[in-house]
């Protein structure tokens, strides 16, 4: 989880804010590292407590600048030394401000206190960016809770000035948004042993109670009586019941409703298509569709969002047994559309077909967006930064792009290419699951073509976050990355209330 993040408002002071507040804070805690930025830094009365000209300091150290920048100085207050982190801010666009943030988040220890004084004076949309990537860059996954956990939290105070309401509600968006994200990493890193369908939804029915959500959660029985196919046949070959939680937020005022449909494989084995072990590895996370969908609605109230939000998470164990379902099966979905499985691996079209079949006909949405580690071909097409996003509608893509811009979790809107659609054709079912033939394809859009023809013609967007789920490079931290959570957040804040 983020690190424990305490806000403090400092007085507009006479001499600089800066100065004036190192000249507060020099009889305080002495364990609390201060950071500041390299840019600005000359002119912030810094020079008497480096015991010379700030620009020297600077450049003897070599600061440069550079956005994540970190360069850790001896600083003098007034009989003490304090260690001051010089903090590069790059050109202080919200993504270098995210980026500083996150390299002083990945500095922050436990038990120990850190006064980011970095984004000072900044816009609060910068502000904002700078303690999102503070806390997300102190995630650390661990097995243990509550008491077992060894370390306490750090304490890290952000600086905003007092008078400064924009800063001081841009840092509480930010500790919402993190908090949220944290919740996603979290529930996609537990290893599948423990994350079973069933613990998945228990955790969707403790952030509903949380956070004031209704939750429903469907078992077998239920899916069975209502035609839930896709998620049955998935299940199958697990001995862990495959389940459909819908979690409902539901403002007073709300113009629009929108669905979002997670994909929510706690394990995918392949079943009996079964993968190859190095493809395997990583198929604990093939939930994080899902836990990108709980985690934004985790956070509805506390950013007062005035959209009314239906989440559905399809959750199911793909897993080869002799109750799996085989290739050449044919599976009816919700709503009564039929589906041959030609490979049992392609799965979460399956479940999500289920979960958009019933959006479509049942809830009536205005909108539905779902998420999904559906191809390993939009991660070779992509890699781990952008997600994909396919829509069908202009207006929708747009606003999705534009969300994913500002929240630092960009996409790129791929195409629906029509002509690709006959690739699913079934001689037994409405549709293949994969195409029969097996040229060389565009795997990521048949998947899209596929979810498609379940979404009843409502303006729709699929985000395919096979490569965007994990980190790909171990410098930004390890296992699951939230992704979706922050865009969707960004992007459900954006609607009016009547
Ligand atoms: N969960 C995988 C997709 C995936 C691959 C996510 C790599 C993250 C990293 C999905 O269920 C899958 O197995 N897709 C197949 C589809 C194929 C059989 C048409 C794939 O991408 O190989
Ligand atoms: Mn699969
Ligand atoms: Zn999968």
């Amino acid at each position: 989880m983020p690190i424990d993040i305490r806000l403090t408002a400092i007085p507009a002071p006479a001499g600089g804010p800066l100065a004036a507040h190192l000249a507060a804070v020099t009889d305080g805690a002495d364990d609390e590292d201060i950071a500041v930025a390299v840019q600005g830094a000359e002119t912030a009365g810094l020079d008497p407590y480096l015991g010379g000209p700030t620009a020297d300091v600077l450049a003897a150290c070599g600061a440069t600048g550079k956005a994540g920048d970190v360069t850790p100085v001896a600083m003098r207050a007034g009989d003490k030394s304090r260690r001051l982190l010089l903090l590069g801010l790059g050109d202080e666009s919200a993504a270098d401000m995210r980026k500083a943030g996150a390299a002083l988040g990945r500095r922050a220890e436990p038990e120990r206190g850190m006064l980011a004084a970095a984004a000072l004076g900044q816009p609060a949309e910068s502000v904002r960016a700078f303690a999102e990537g503070l806390l997300l860059g102190s995630y650390r996954f661990s097995l243990a809770s509550g008491a077992a956990r060894e370390a306490g939290p750090s304490k890290v105070r952000i600086l905003v000035p007092a008078d400064d309401e924009e800063a001081t509600a841009a840092v509480s968006a930010a500790r919402a948004v993190a908090g949220a994200v944290g919740l996603a990493r979290d529930l996609a890193n537990m290893p599948s042993s423990r994350k079973t369908p069933a613990w998945l939804a228990g955790e969707a029915v403790r952030v509903a109670a949380a956070a004031g959500l209704a939750v429903r959660v469907r078992q077998p029985g239920e899916l069975a009586a209502e035609g839930f196919g896709g998620i049955l046949a998935v299940g199958a070959g697990s001995v862990q019941p495959p389940c459909l939680i819908e979690l409902g937020y539901h403002p007073p005022g709300a113009r629009t409703h929108v669905v979002l449909a997670g994909k929510g494989i706690t394990f995918d084995s392949g079943g009996l298509s079964l993968k190859p072990n190095d493809g395997m590895k990583g198929m604990k996370t093939d939930m994080a569709g899902g836990a990108a969908v709980i985690a934004a609605m985790s956070a509805l109230a506390e950013l007062g969002a005035t959209v009314r939000v239906t989440g559905l998470i399809a959750a199911a164990e793909n897993m080869p047994s002799g109750s799996a379902m085989r290739p050449g099966d044919v599976i009816t979905h919700f709503g009564g559309r039929t589906t041959e499985v030609l490979n049992t691996d392609a799965e979460g079209r399956l479940v999500l077909a289920d979960a958009l079949a019933y959006a479509d006909t049942v809830l009536e949405p205005d909108v539905v967006v779902d998420l999904a580690t559906l191809t390993g071909a939009a991660r070779v097409a992509l890699g781990g930064v952008l997600g994909a996003l396919y829509a069908s509608d202009d207006a929708l893509a747009a606003a999705l792009l534009a969300a994913g811009r500002q929240s630092g979790e960009p996409l790129w809107r791929m195409p629906l290419v029509d002509e690709y659609g006959d690739a699913l054709d079934s001689p037994v079912a409405d549709l293949a699951n994969v195409p029969h033939s097996s040229r060389p394809r565009a795997g990521s859009i048949e998947a899209a073509l596929f979810l498609r023809e379940f979404t009843g013609g409502r303006p729709w967007a699929h985000l395919d976050i096979a490569g965007a789920a994990r980190f790909s490079d171990g410098d930004q931290g390890k296992g699951a990355t939230g992704f979706g959570t922050r865009l969707l957040l960004r992007w459900l804040g954006g609607f009016s209330s009547a």
